[in-house]
């Protein structure tokens, strides 16, 4: 079964007797704030095609800081002024906290752990496939 959603397109695949959802996402350069998964839950992406820049902090790390939600008069909420303003302040101002940045290119996976903060940048149109467990 096929069900198309906004930019992303839902497979369920049955494998085995067991159901396995893969979502297949396609999305413009906007991407996703920094956020933790719902219900504690880990995630796998692979990108097929395009380049995706990521950040992970460690669970440990305050709300107050990794999401940083403190804009500066004509910033806003999408993921690349997150990446391009916020970030940087965020390193300035609290040295100590790990992060960990790296791009994704087609063939790469990411394991993103349970309970890490995350966000994600599309440097380009990309096409994934992800799933949450
Ligand atoms: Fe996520």
């Amino acid at each position: 079964m096929v069900v198309v959603r906004a930019a992303a397109v839902v497979v369920v695949v049955a494998v085995a007797a067991a159901v396995v959802v893969v979502v297949v996402t396609i999305t413009d350069p906007l991407s996703a704030q920094v956020h933790t998964d719902p219900l504690g839950t880990a995630a796998w992406n692979a990108v097929t095609h395009g380049v995706k820049r990521w950040v992970l902090f460690e669970p440990s790390t305050p709300k107050r800081i990794a999401p940083c939600r403190i804009y500066r008069p004509g910033e806003d909420t999408e993921a690349i002024m997150y990446f391009d303003f916020l970030l940087p302040r965020l390193k300035e101002a609290y040295p100590d906290v790990r992060c960990y940045e790296g791009l994704q290119h087609p063939g790469d996976l990411i394991f993103v752990p349970g309970d890490w903060w995350h966000g994600v940048l599309n440097l380009e149109d990309c096409v994934a496939v992800t799933q949450n467990y």
